[in-house]
């Protein structure tokens, strides 16, 4: 079997189309999502291989999608590490004994995968059986510092005070949190991928808020320690962050193999600011699945311009895709880039 056209743009090849797969595919927007949630706690549902298995398939069945990628979240592995993590409705996710001092830090614990989240790794198997080939499955994990913002800040933060503070004022207790947090991602990266995993994504969805000094000091080497750990399992690493833009020059270092792009920005201004040697991921803005169907094929039209003749390029949108998306506007848009950027290529 010749490798499907997502993996393909991974490893920067060309492909017959443009593949596109959609950030949080799995989620609210959908009726049958919102059924399954209206039985089961989000922590439920991922902790039950069957449920996490279940979602995953749902936007696969319901669209003409590339990639499928594993229902899970980038905050349970914090559980196992001793923080007590709930997804509370309307506040979204809340943990009440958060870190504050280097005390809190060095009593982490740093269990094995198998041991903290085996539930996803079942999950995967589930999944890579249920799809039998049809399309690639993405593992993924938060990344450090996103992580560490959670861990810190005890929830979603708007000015990331709590977490900035303590990673200047306990400049040893912020690396000892931040190896610690890479050696756990890492080791859970690879054991998605030995679970049939055949791509990772590396969420640093808010490392876009830090000063470029501080994420070149303080982030960007414990993000490079993960990724070559990940990359050790032999599959593909996508690196994603919001708000990157002063921080595109240095996302070569991180050693991804695709990068991801928000809406903020051209795509292919950001591509010549990455580089030719990586593949990209992105960027329309979700918003824009809001909008009138013409203004939808305007912006995918302008993405897919600026991407045309060059291998490496997944369509996505630039964040996860919002609760009240029109499910018909999403469907139209994975069948319209196909379509057009097929049209493109003749
Ligand atoms: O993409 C997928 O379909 C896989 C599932 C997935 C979820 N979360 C499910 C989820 C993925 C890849 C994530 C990643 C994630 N989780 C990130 C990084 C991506 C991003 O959006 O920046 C972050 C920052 C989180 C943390 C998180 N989880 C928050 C802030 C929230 C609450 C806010 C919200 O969107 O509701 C969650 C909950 C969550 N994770 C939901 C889903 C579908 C909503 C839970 C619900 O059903 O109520």
């Amino acid at each position: 079997m010749t490798e499907h056209r997502f993996l393909q743009a991974c490893r920067h090849e060309p492909t017959d189309v443009t593949p596109i797969w959609l950030m949080r595919q799995a989620g609210r927007y959908m009726a049958e999502y919102r059924a399954i949630r209206a039985q089961h706690s989000m922590l439920d549902v991922i902790r039950t291989p069957e449920l996490a298995c279940e979602i995953t398939m749902q936007p696969i069945n319901a669209f003409d999608l590339d990639a499928a990628i594993i229902f899970a979240d980038i905050l349970p592995i914090l559980i196992g590490m001793g923080l007590n993590l709930d997804f509370v409705k309307g506040e979204g996710p809340v943990i009440d004994n958060p870190i504050r001092s280097a005390a809190d830090v060095a009593a982490l614990r740093t269990p094995p995968t198998e041991e903290n989240l085996p539930y996803t790794l079942e999950a995967i198997r589930l999944v890579r059986r249920e799809l039998d080939g049809k399309v690639p499955l993405i593992g993924f994990s938060g990344a450090p510092y996103t992580l560490a913002s959670y861990a810190i800040e005890g929830g979603g933060s708007k000015n990331h005070t709590k977490v900035k503070s303590f990673m200047h004022a306990e400049p040893d207790a912020w690396a000892m949190l931040m190896d610690k947090l890479a050696t756990l991602i890492g080791d859970y990266l690879v054991a998605q991928a030995e679970a049939g995993a055949q791509a990772l994504q590396v969420f640093d969805s808010w490392a876009g808020i830090l000063a470029p000094m501080d994420y070149r000091e303080k982030v960007l080497p414990y993000v490079q320690t993960v990724i070559e750990r990940a990359q050790s399992s032999g599959v593909p690493v996508i690196y994603f962050g919001t708000n990157m833009n002063g921080l595109l020059s240095m996302l070569p270092e991180t050693g991804a193999d695709v990068l991801g792009v928000d809406w903020r920005i051209e795509i292919d201004d950001a591509w010549d600011q990455i580089g030719e040697d990586f593949a990209v991921q992105g960027n329309l803005d979700p918003v824009t699945l809001f909008a009138p169907w013409e203004d939808i094929q305007r912006h995918a039209d302008n993405i897919l311009a600026r991407t045309a003749g060059r291998a490496g390029h997944i369509f996505n949108l630039g964040h996860g895709i919002l609760p009240e998306t029109p499910v018909d506007h999403v469907r139209r848009l994975v069948d319209y880039v196909h379509e057009r950027s097929a049209a493109l290529k003749r």
